[in-house]
C-alpha cells in the first residue's frame, strides 16, 4: 500500500468508525456488532502505525493514550461563559415574563425553548473547520482549564463535526455539560470504596473529579457524557433561535436532549417544568432543574445581558428533594481544626437516586432546634452539590425508644478535652496530637486542589496514623517502601504507586502548597493570590499583618488567622521539612508556557476594564509568567489603563512607565475580544 492509497483508507475508516461510535453512544442504536467495530479499529491501528505521520488529531485512535499532564493550561474563552438567573417558583418565572415584556416593549406570549437543567460540569469544544482542537471548563467564565485530552475520551464528543447534514462553519464553539449517569455513578462509588478510596459525594462531583484529571486515562475510565445546549463564538454559523441551534447540533453529532420542548407563553413553560419535575426520578442523569431560554435569536440579541447573566434566559429550580428515613445513632466527627461535627448514621435511603448513609447534623444547637433523637425518623434532604442533611424530625412517628443526643466533653477521637469558644456554635479538640485531626489533615493535604496525592485514600491515611507512620503532612516524604507494602490491602504495585504520587506532588504550584497546609481562612483562591503576592513561602512566613492586609481579599482576622498558623513552632517545623524533602516552595509561572513578552514582567491594572475583571486579567498575565502589582513604581513594566483611570495613570506616567489600553492588552495576550472589530 502506498502512502496515498493508506491515506484514502485512513479517512474512510475514521469515518467509519467515528459514525459507528455516534450510531452507539449518541443514538443508543448500534447497527454493527462489537467484533465488526473492533476490526474496523485494528484496521485503523495497523496503517497508522505504518504511517505514523498520517496520524491527525481527529482519528478515533486519539480519544485514548495522551500523557499524563503537570497542570491545565488556562484558556481564556472568546465570548465569557455566562451564569443564570435563578427563579425559584412560579412568580418569579413570571417576573421573568413580565421583565422581558417591559423590555421589548411588547406583550404578546413569547416562544421560549423549554431544557433540562443538567447539574454537571459545563464545558466548551472549540471546533475550527469541523475538528475539536481544544476543550476547557468554564473556570470563572472568562479562563477556564484546557482538558482537551480528557474531554477527547469522551464518546458522546465527536473529535470531527458530521457534514453530511449542514455545512461546517469556518469556528465554532460548542456548550454543553459533561454528566455521568445516575446509575453509573453509583457503580462508580461501590467499586471506589471496595478500593478503600473515598466515595464522591453526587455525581456532578464525580464528572467534576473525572474531567479534572491529569492523567486521561483515568478520565477515559469514567461514564462521562455531555450534552450540548449552546454556543460562544462562531464564524460561519447563523441559526434562528435555540430550537433551531439544538437540531444543528444534533445534526453535528452532538448528543442533545430530546426532553426539550418549544412552547408558546408562561403558562405552557410552567407546564413543562411541572413536566419535568415529575420525570425527574426516572431521568438518567441529575437534573436540578429547567433552563428556559426566549427562542429568537434576534430577541436574544435584543435582550442582550445583565450582570452576566443573559436577559433572555433563566434556570427554574427544583425544590430540594427529600426523603424520609431513620436515624441509627449519632456519631461525632472531628474536622482538621478539631470542630466536632455530629452526623446522623441513616438507614440507607435513595434520594433522588443517590444512596444516601449519612446526613450533617451541623452542629450541637442546630440538634438542639430540630429536637434530633438518635431512633427518630426524620426528612433527609439532599440539594444539588450540599452534603445531605437532616431537616426535619416526624415527632408523631416516636414510640418512646428515642435516645437525646449529648454533645461529648471529650474528644471521641483523642479523648482530649473540647472547649466551646464565646460566640462560636462550635466545640473544638485542642489537642494538638489528635488523630483524627491530624488523618483530615492529611486526607486535605492530599485532596485534588491541594497535593494531588492519588492512592492515598481514606483507608490507608487510618493506617499511616494509626501505625504512627505519620503523624503530620511532612512525614508522608519519609515513607519507604518496607513500611508502605506491608499495610493492609497493600501490594508491590499500589504501593509503588502511592510512594510515585507522593513524589510527583513534590512539584506542586506554591499556591497548592499553601491551599494544603490548611491554614484557617485561606481558601484555594487567597491561597493562589498569597503565592503570586509573595512568591515565596519565606516572604509569606516573615509578612506582617499589615503587609498581609494589602493582598486584596485579606481583612484583619484573615491576616490574623495566617500569622497564627506561621508563629507556630510546630507548622514552622513542618514548612522546614517539607523544604528539605523537595517540595516547591517558590512560586513560578507554569514553565512551559512563560511568554518572553511577559516573564518577569509586572503589570499593574487601574480603571474599570470593559471586558473583563480585574482578577481575569491579572490571572491572564501570571498565566504567561508575569506578575501582577496593585501598585505603580520604578519596578512596573506596564501600566493597563481601563476607563476612568486616576492616580495610578498619572503615576504611570510621571515614572514613564508603558501605558496600555485595554485593547492593546488583549492584542499582547492573543485573546480577542469577543467583540466585532469595525
Ligand atoms: S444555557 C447563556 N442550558 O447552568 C446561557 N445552561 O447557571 C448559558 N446548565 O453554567 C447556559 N443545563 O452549566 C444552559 N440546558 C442548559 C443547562 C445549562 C445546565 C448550566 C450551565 C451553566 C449554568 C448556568
Amino acid at each position: 500500500m502506498d502512502r496515498d492509497e493508506a491515506a484514502q483508507e485512513l479517512d474512510r475508516l475514521r469515518r467509519e468508525i467515528e459514525h459507528h461510535n455516534y450510531l452507539y453512544y449518541v443514538k443508543d442504536a448500534p447497527e454493527i456488532s462489537d467484533a465488526e467495530f473492533d476490526r474496523l479499529f485494528r484496521r485503523l491501528i495497523e496503517i497508522e502505525e505504518a504511517f505514523p505521520d498520517l496520524v491527525t488529531p481527529d482519528s478515533p485512535s486519539q480519544r485514548v493514550g495522551a500523557p499524563p499532564a503537570d497542570e491545565f493550561r488556562p484558556v481564556p474563552h472568546r465570548v465569557p461563559m455566562l451564569s443564570l438567573q435563578n427563579a425559584m417558583d412560579e412568580g418569579e418565572m413570571r417576573d421573568f415574563e413580565a421583565r422581558l415584556a417591559r423590555f421589548l416593549g411588547r406583550d404578546d406570549p413569547l416562544d421560549y425553548v423549554v431544557e433540562p437543567k443538567f447539574d454537571g460540569l459545563s464545558a466548551e469544544l472549540v471546533y475550527e473547520n469541523g475538528v475539536l482542537v481544544t476543550g476547557a471548563t468554564r473556570g470563572d467564565g472568562f479562563t477556564g482549564e484546557d482538558v482537551t485530552a480528557n474531554l477527547r475520551t469522551v464518546r458522546t464528543i465527536p473529535l470531527r463535526l458530521r457534514d453530511d447534514r449542514r455545512p461546517v462553519p469556518r469556528l465554532v464553539e460548542v456548550r454543553g455539560e459533561v454528566v455521568i449517569p445516575v446509575a453509573r455513578f453509583e457503580e462508580l462509588n461501590r467499586e471506589r470504596e471496595a478500593r478503600g478510596e473515598t466515595p464522591f459525594a453526587n455525581p456532578r462531583n464525580a464528572a467534576a473529579g473525572s474531567v479534572r484529571q491529569l492523567d486521561p486515562t483515568i478520565t477515559a475510565g469514567r461514564p462521562l457524557e455531555f450534552y450540548a445546549y449552546a454556543i460562544g463564538a462562531s464564524e460561519g454559523f447563523e441559526v434562528e433561535g435555540q430550537w433551531d441551534l439544538l437540531q444543528a447540533l444534533r445534526d453535528y453529532g452532538f448528543k442533545v436532549t430530546d426532553l426539550a420542548r418549544r412552547v408558546r407563553g408562561m403558562d405552557d413553560v410552567i407546564g413543562e417544568y411541572q413536566r419535568l419535575l415529575g420525570l425527574r426520578d426516572e431521568l438518567p442523569f441529575e437534573v436540578d432543574g429547567t433552563v428556559v431560554k426566549v427562542d429568537r435569536a434576534a430577541l436574544q440579541r435584543e435582550l442582550g445581558e445583565v450582570s452576566r447573566s443573559p436577559r433572555w434566559a433563566i434556570a427554574c429550580k427544583f425544590p430540594p428533594r427529600r426523603e424520609v428515613t431513620r436515624i441509627e445513632r449519632i456519631l461525632v466527627q472531628v474536622g482538621r481544626t478539631g470542630v466536632l461535627t455530629p452526623v446522623a448514621v441513616l438507614a440507607p435511603v435513595r434520594v433522588g437516586g443517590v444512596t444516601v448513609r449519612r446526613a450533617t447534623l451541623h452542629n450541637e444547637d442546630e440538634v438542639a432546634r430540630k429536637g434530633v433523637m438518635e431512633g427518630d425518623f426524620v426528612f433527609v434532604q439532599r440539594a444539588g452539590d450540599v452534603i445531605p442533611e437532616v431537616v426535619e424530625v416526624l415527632a408523631d412517628r416516636r414510640d418512646g425508644s428515642e435516645r437525646p443526643f449529648v454533645m461529648p466533653d471529650r474528644c471521641p477521637s483523642c479523648g482530649g478535652p473540647v472547649v466551646r469558644e464565646e460566640g462560636e456554635a462550635a466545640r473544638r479538640c485542642v489537642s494538638s496530637s489528635c488523630p483524627a485531626q491530624r488523618k483530615e489533615r492529611i486526607t486535605h493535604f492530599a485532596s485534588r486542589r491541594a497535593m494531588d496525592i492519588e492512592h492515598l485514600g481514606d483507608k490507608l491515611t487510618d493506617q499511616l496514623v494509626e501505625q504512627g507512620l505519620v503523624r503530620d503532612v511532612a512525614d508522608l516524604y519519609r515513607l519507604r517502601f518496607e513500611q508502605v507494602v506491608v499495610l493492609d490491602r497493600m501490594a508491590e504495585k499500589s504501593a509503588q504507586n502511592l510512594l510515585d504520587a507522593i513524589e510527583k506532588s513534590k512539584s506542586r504550584p506554591l499556591a497548592a502548597v499553601l491551599f494544603a497546609l490548611g491554614i484557617r481562612q485561606v481558601g484555594e483562591a487567597l491561597a493562589r493570590d498569597l503565592a503570586s503576592h509573595f512568591g515565596g513561602i519565606e516572604a509569606l512566613m516573615d509578612a506582617r499583618e499589615e503587609d498581609l492586609l494589602k493582598v486584596e481579599g485579606v481583612g484583619p482576622v484573615v491576616a490574623r488567622a495566617i500569622r497564627d498558623f506561621f508563629d507556630n513552632p510546630a507548622n514552622r517545623d513542618v514548612i522546614r521539612r517539607l523544604r528539605e524533602a523537595g517540595v516547591r516552595m517558590e512560586h513560578t509561572a507554569p514553565r512551559d508556557e512563560a511568554d518572553p513578552r511577559f516573564a518577569g514582567k509586572t503589570f499593574v491594572f487601574t480603571g474599570t476594564l470593559r471586558t473583563m475583571t480585574r482578577e481575569h486579567a491579572q490571572a491572564l498575565v501570571l498565566a504567561r509568567g508575569g506578575k501582577a502589582a496593585s501598585s505603580v513604581s520604578r519596578k512596573s513594566d506596564y501600566v493597563v489603563a481601563g476607563a476612568d483611570a486616576g492616580s495610578k495613570l498619572a503615576k504611570a506616567r510621571d515614572l514613564g512607565v508603558a501605558v496600555l489600553t485595554e485593547d492593546e492588552f488583549l492584542a499582547l495576550c492573543g485573546v480577542g475580544t469577543g467583540e466585532e472589530v469595525p
